[in-house]
């Protein structure tokens, strides 16, 4: 469906500049935009996205590249038009797919930094953050209103009279904040960041990671944040979608995400893991046995609907197993043991990565650099239930 073929709904009178800061909520439900187009084998977009952020959430939509994330920002945006679904802020729809509604993206009061964060070269610092309120067609500024609204967005970036630098005599991290004033200038409801932090180098991307954090916290505005960089989500969200394939595959907090996957794909994208593949032999209140590698059965979390008990995986990660000496085969804290042979050994510095092989499979270990190593390799891995996890679909 064309933008062009849905009426335009008003979206009520325009932002003053003088109010506070509306923190706003934000519903998604049913969101699908696919792009038949697309080369990638399975027509690319979203697909039937639902998720509802509380005001003053700090969303994070998680997946490889190529998964539908800017599609969707672009569509909460208002630049890309779906085709089916609905989109509201504060219980009003800036799209209906039925109801033949889509708000014009600068009517939509959100503020955004795209992946590739352009700031103009040839645009002073103020200049640049000006920008949007002097192409805003609904509003003219007063010359006095727009200088006090810059001001204002660079404190909130700690750029307090940078106004007139020129803009390539900015650092890459102060180039990145200058885009960030720019998308708050005009007080958007919603703040949408797509992979903003990409173009810097590591430790500027670490620094600017707790940055945006805290001016996220300071202004409290609902944020949808774009990345592909799992240690990203996990750092900066309350609530993370991790998407493959147009489809979001799990939604939850850091924790559930990364402790509770909820399938062989989020528990691979997320973090390091160890998949066993295993038998459901029963469960109960969340959890249950898992017979793997053919003879040891495990007591593990089954956070999900297991449809066919043959066929699951059981994640554990590396550093929530330990290595101890053999021993006999029930482990008096209740954790799961199972034998193995240490197959070799990595120094990382602070830790040591050991493989240990058991039953013709490999399990990494995340070990200290000081973990006692037994002479001879004989080895028990030792792992709670609690970090252990079933999970439907047997790993490939
Ligand atoms: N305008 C378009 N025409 C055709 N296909 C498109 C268009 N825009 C996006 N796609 C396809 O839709 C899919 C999702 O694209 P999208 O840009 O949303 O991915 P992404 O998750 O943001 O990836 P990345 O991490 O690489 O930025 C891709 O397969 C892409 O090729
Ligand atoms: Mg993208």
């Amino acid at each position: 469906m064309g933008r062009g073929s849905l009426p335009v709904l008003a979206a009520g009178p325009p932002l003053q500049l003088q109010r506070s800061w509306t923190i706003a909520m934000l519903r998604v439900e049913r969101l699908t935009k696919i792009f038949e187009n697309s080369t990638d084998q399975i027509a690319g977009g979203i697909r039937e996205a639902e998720f509802e952020l509380a005001p003053g959430t700090f969303f994070t939509m998680l997946g490889p590249s190529g998964c539908g994330k800017t599609t969707t920002l672009r569509c909460i945006a208002g630049l890309e038009t779906p085709d089916a679904g609905v989109i509201s802020v504060d219980g009003r729809a800036l799209f209906d797919g039925e109801r033949k509604l889509n708000v014009p993206v600068e009517q939509r009061a959100v503020g955004m930094v795209f992946q590739s964060y352009a700031i103009w070269p040839h645009m002073t610092v103020a200049e640049n953050v000006a920008f949007p309120l002097t192409v805003m067609k609904h509003r003219r500024y007063s010359k006095a209103e727009i200088g006090a609204a810059v001001a204002k967005a660079l404190a909130v970036v700690d750029l307090d009279g940078f106004e007139e630098r020129p803009a390539p005599r900015l650092s890459g991290g102060q180039q990145q904040r200058v885009a960030l004033a720019r998308a708050i200038v005009h007080e958007p409801r919603l703040l949408l960041l797509d992979e903003p932090l990409s173009n810097l180098d590591a430790q500027l991307r670490d620094e600017m990671r707790s940055e945006l954090k805290r001016l996220q916290s300071k202004i409290g505005i609902t944020t949808v944040y774009v990345t592909h960089d799992q240690s990203e989500a996990l750092a900066l969200s309350d609530q993370i979608a991790v998407i493959d394939h147009g489809r979001i595959r799990q939604l939850g907090t850091p924790e559930d995400i990364y402790f509770r996957p909820a399938n062989p794909f989020v528990a691979r994208f997320v973090g390091a893991t160890n998949l066993l593949a295993g038998r459901l032999v029963g469960a109960a209140n969340g959890r249950g046995d898992v017979e793997v590698l053919g003879r040891h059965t495990i007591k593990c979390l089954v956070p999900s609907v297991i449809a066919d008990p043959a066929s699951v995986s059981v994640s554990i990660r590396p550093e929530s197993i330990r290595l101890v000496p053999r021993a006999g085969a029930a482990s008096p804290s209740g954790d799961n043991r199972i034998p193995g042979k240490i197959a070799g050994v990595t120094f990382l510095g602070a830790t040591r990565r050991v493989d240990v092989a058991s039953d013709g499979v490999t399990l990494q270990v995340t070990a200290a650099a000081d973990h006692p190593l037994p002479a001879d390799g004989e080895v028990d891995l030792l792992f709670a239930p609690e970090r252990t996890v079933a999970l439907p679909g047997k790993v490939s």
